[in-house]
């Protein structure tokens, strides 16, 4: 029989600070439909997006936004860059294609020599690298660690009318949370789930090292698509809010709660459909789910902790609240996270 390690902690690991960062300039869908063949009714209609923020090359990095957010969520805690023992960081667009950012944003902190750990689980990562974190904590490997999701999306996107179905959706930003060492309960659970027959998806293909020699060299790239996101938005869709309710209801199980025990929802922010249809499913009112795409897009792996960092800036995340965190994306990766707050 599989341990089950959520039973077996010897510490309680509790998010003391949330902080994020988003990149300044504002993309409107109006803005969108001068480049393509799409519209603002089309966009809100299908997405709920109604605008996203898309980084300025000259300005923005992950690293750096990520460093912002970063230093926002410890300013929030009381706590300075030197608390920090150990960094994970979940990111599927990186600044180089290695190394991971993680180390970018370490530098920045002047956090050299701290380990810090990459997370490439796209829309869930943010949550994986949240599991890894508290599992490092509960060891008392760790004391107070700072768990990232970061993403640049806008570069990668085809920004014509050939790309519509995924240059609408996605936006940049960075969020962070610090966990800490506890001895009042905080992460109750995580729950994981990949299947990666789907792994293509919803995928970008380049530069990956399955390709051929010269089709990796960089004169090839330009004449290819491969770099481009690629997504079955139906079937994705379909699968999403599946998954979605199942990884819910396993987190809500495995602590004995039910529906009503959730304080606030704040799913991986896919399309607000889908959230919509979780709403609906566990008849949550609107004050119980926090969404924020309309704003930000779908920022992957940054969209539940910068939908946190806002939620508890606006006060809805309370003492002994239950937060459920959930998220579905490429991969198919999906997870689930319950909180005491
Ligand atoms: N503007 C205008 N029309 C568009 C468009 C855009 N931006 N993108 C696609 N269309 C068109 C399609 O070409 C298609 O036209 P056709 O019927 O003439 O062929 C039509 O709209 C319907 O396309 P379809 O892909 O079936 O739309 P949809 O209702 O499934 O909505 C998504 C598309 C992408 C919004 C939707 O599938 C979705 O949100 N999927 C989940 C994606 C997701 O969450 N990804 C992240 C996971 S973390």
């Amino acid at each position: 029989m599989a341990l089950d390690f959520n039973q077996c902690r010897m510490y309680s690991s509790k998010i003391v600070g949330l902080g994020h960062y988003v990149p300044e300039t504002v993309i409107t869908n109006q803005y969108l439909s001068n480049l393509m063949d799409t519209n603002n009714e089309w966009i809100i209609e299908r997405t709920g997006i109604q605008e996203r923020r898309w980084i300025d090359p000259a300005k923005d990095t992950v690293g750096n936004m990520s460093a912002k957010a970063a230093r926002l969520a410890l300013q929030r805690a009381n706590l300075t860059e030197k608390d920090v023992d150990f960094i994970v960081f979940a990111c599927i667009t990186s600044d180089y294609y290695f190394p991971g950012s993680g180390v970018i944003m370490q530098r920045e902190l002047g956090l050299e020599g701290i380990g810090a750990l990459e997370v490439k689980n796209a829309c869930s990562g943010f949550i994986y690298a949240l599991s890894v974190a508290d599992q490092f904590i509960k060891t008392g490997m760790y004391k107070t660690v700072l768990v990232v999701g970061a993403e640049i999306q806008s570069t990668a996107l085809d920004i014509t009318t050939r790309g519509r179905n995924t240059a609408v959706i996605f936006g940049d930003g960075a969020g962070a949370a610090i966990l800490q060492r506890s001895d009042k309960p905080g992460i109750l659970s995580t729950h994981l789930h990949a299947d990666g027959r789907f792994a293509e998806e919803l995928y970008v293909k380049d530069p990956g090292s399955s390709r051929p020699h010269a089709e990796r060299q960089p004169e090839q790239f330009l004449d290819t698509t491969g770099f481009k996101v690629v997504m079955n938005g139906n079937l994705v869709f379909k699968h999403a809010v599946v998954r979605f309710m199942e990884v819910i209801n396993e987190a809500l199980q495995a602590n004995g709660m039910k529906k009503e025990d959730i304080s606030l929802l704040v799913p991986h922010q896919a399309n607000l459909r889908i959230s919509q249809f979780i709403q609906q499913k566990l008849e949550l009112p609107d004050e119980k789910v926090y969404n924020n795409i309309m704003r930000y897009g779908n920022t992957t792996a940054a969209s539940i902790p910068i939908a946190m960092s806002e939620a508890w800036a606006e006060g809805k995340m309370k003492e002994n609240d239950v937060i459920c965190l959930a998220a579905f994306g490429s991969g198919f990766t999906w997870a689930s996270a319950l909180i005491r707050w």
